[in-house]
């Protein structure tokens, strides 16, 4: 098998964003988008990859980390071809193809960068480039071609004569090659005197001039190319980014009732006959399972939600929903919040760091906090746990069967009985035994009926 490095040109300083942060470092569709470059390389089964970075480079490498990929330092801002240049100690006599792309182009299709690694790997030529055809230019390098069609050499748009400015055939600054011929040849590249800088894109005339061939595959979808320069193609490749999801989504046996107001992660995964509806956030590491109803207007974040699950109008953050659950409208999962299967919660309800047990319901304007319900118990509307003393977070556990009568404030740290009950309005400040009645304001368990009767 031919062994295939990525060189991921970086160095650029992405000045046009007008940003603290690293252009490549600005999330699309909840990932930053050099982490699209990375994507790619592993997807193409690169075994090597190397990141060439500049100025912000230590910001983009603590943000990408160490592990799939090697960085090297451009310290002088030279040019494409100088760029290049720099991968060479790390990958000489280690890869058989080298492929070049750039770090700021995140929607480049796998798809398409495999045909050119394809191209190559049949070893007729000493590189394949990308290539796009349509009339607006965007500033981009012509292809010139011999009348019999074979590529001669790159022209740069800014000393094109008016006849290569008609030319259509666009350079996408995407290129396999072979990787010893790479590395003996780029040494050749010359230093551009107008531009003081060398261009990658000689290497494609300095191919023909050693006699060998240069091929081109053009790409027919022009979003691949969208470079992330400034906030306006941020957000275009935003669009763009969020309609492959969701159209993936959709071949994948998802409704969406509104893909325009839809917004979902490329790290989500939802499962079969689950319907989106307008207006819903799922983000982050968020797994939904099959037959749930999400939306509309909901936010999932970094949560878990099992099969035939609701959600209305309603925020879950780090939580868990087990099957056949559902919230809303208004209710809100804070993180470590889990619903046990078949639980509810509606409206108003907000949920942190406690567990609803199976079947346990919680039907209006409640607060759990630190909180373990068990099975099947019922907390009345308005009911809170006043989990925090001003200094310190108490527990409080509730029981199986439990009823909590509306109103209830459960001082914590406070233990329920199974099946026990409370009055509305109690203020529960001591434990509860099992199957007993408290109520009042401190609450108390009913007085023995012999007591009551003495006079
Ligand atoms: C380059 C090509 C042009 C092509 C266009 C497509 C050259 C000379 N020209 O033009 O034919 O149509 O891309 O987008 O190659 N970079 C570095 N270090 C440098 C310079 C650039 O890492 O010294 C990186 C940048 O971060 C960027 C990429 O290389 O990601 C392309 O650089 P850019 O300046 O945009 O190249 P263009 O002049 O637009
Ligand atoms: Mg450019």
């Amino acid at each position: 098998m031919m062994k295939l490095a990525t060189v991921v040109l970086a160095a650029g300083e992405g000045t046009r964003m007008k940003s603290r942060l690293s252009k490549i470092l600005h999330p699309l569709a909840g990932q930053p988008v050099a982490r699209y470059a990375l994507d790619i390389a592993r997807e193409l089964g690169a075994q090597q990859t190397v990141f060439v970075i500049g100025k912000n480079g230590d910001e983009i490498r603590h943000a990408l980390g160490e592990q799939e990929v090697e960085y090297v330092y451009q310290t002088e801002r030279l040019g494409t071809g100088h760029a290049a240049m720099q991968a060479r100690e790390a990958l000489l006599d280690r890869a058989d193809l080298v492929l070049v792309y750039y770090g700021d182009m995140p929607l480049l299709k796998p798809e398409s960068l495999q045909q050119l690694v394809d191209n190559q790997a049949q070893g007729r030529t000493a590189l394949t480039m990308l290539t796009l055809v349509q009339d607006d230019s965007m500033g981009y390098g012509r292809i010139i071609r011999a009348p019999d069609g074979r590529v001669l050499e790159i022209v740069e748009e800014k000393v094109a004569t008016p006849e290569q400015l008609a030319i259509r055939e666009l350079n996408c600054g995407i290129y396999c090659f072979d990787g010893p011929w790479l590395w003996s040849h780029i040494q050749d590249i010359p230093l551009n005197p107008v531009a003081k800088e060398y261009y990658l894109t000689d290497m494609v005339g300095i191919a023909v001039a050693d006699g060998k061939r240069v091929e081109a595959i053009a790409s027919h979808d022009p979003d691949e190319m969208i470079g992330i320069n400034t906030r306006i193609h941020l957000s275009q490749a935003e669009a763009v980014a969020r309609r492959r999801i969701n159209e993936r989504l959709m071949l994948n046996g998802v409704t969406l009732q509104d893909p325009s107001s839809t917004y979902v992660d490329g790290t989500v995964q939802i499962g079969r006959d689950t319907v989106l509806l307008a207006n819903t956030h799922l983000l982050g590491q968020t797994t939904i399972g099959e037959q749930c109803t999400i939306g509309p207007n909901s936010i999932v974040r970094d949560s878990t939600i099992g099969d035939r699950c609701r959600v209305t109008a309603s925020m879950i953050e780090e939580a868990e929903m087990q099957d056949d659950c559902n919230i809303g409208p208004f209710g809100h999962l804070r993180p470590r919040a889990r619903m046990c299967a078949g639980s509810h919660m509606g409206n108003f309800g907000e949920m942190k760091n406690s567990t609803l047990g199976p079947g346990a319901k919680m039907g209006h304007f409640s607060y759990l906090g630190d909180t373990t319900v068990g099975a099947n118990a019922n907390i009345g509307a308005g009911t809170i746990t006043c989990n925090y003393d001003g200094k310190n977070k108490h527990p409080t556990t509730i029981g199986q069967g439990a009823f909590i009568g509306s109103g209830t404030m459960l001082v914590a740290p406070v233990t329920i009985g199974a099946g026990a009950q409370t009055g509305a309005g109690a203020v529960v400040t001591h434990d509860v035994p099992p199957n007993t009645l408290v109520y009042g304001v401190p609450a108390r368990p009913q007085p023995q009926k012999d007591d009551s009767d003495k006079e």
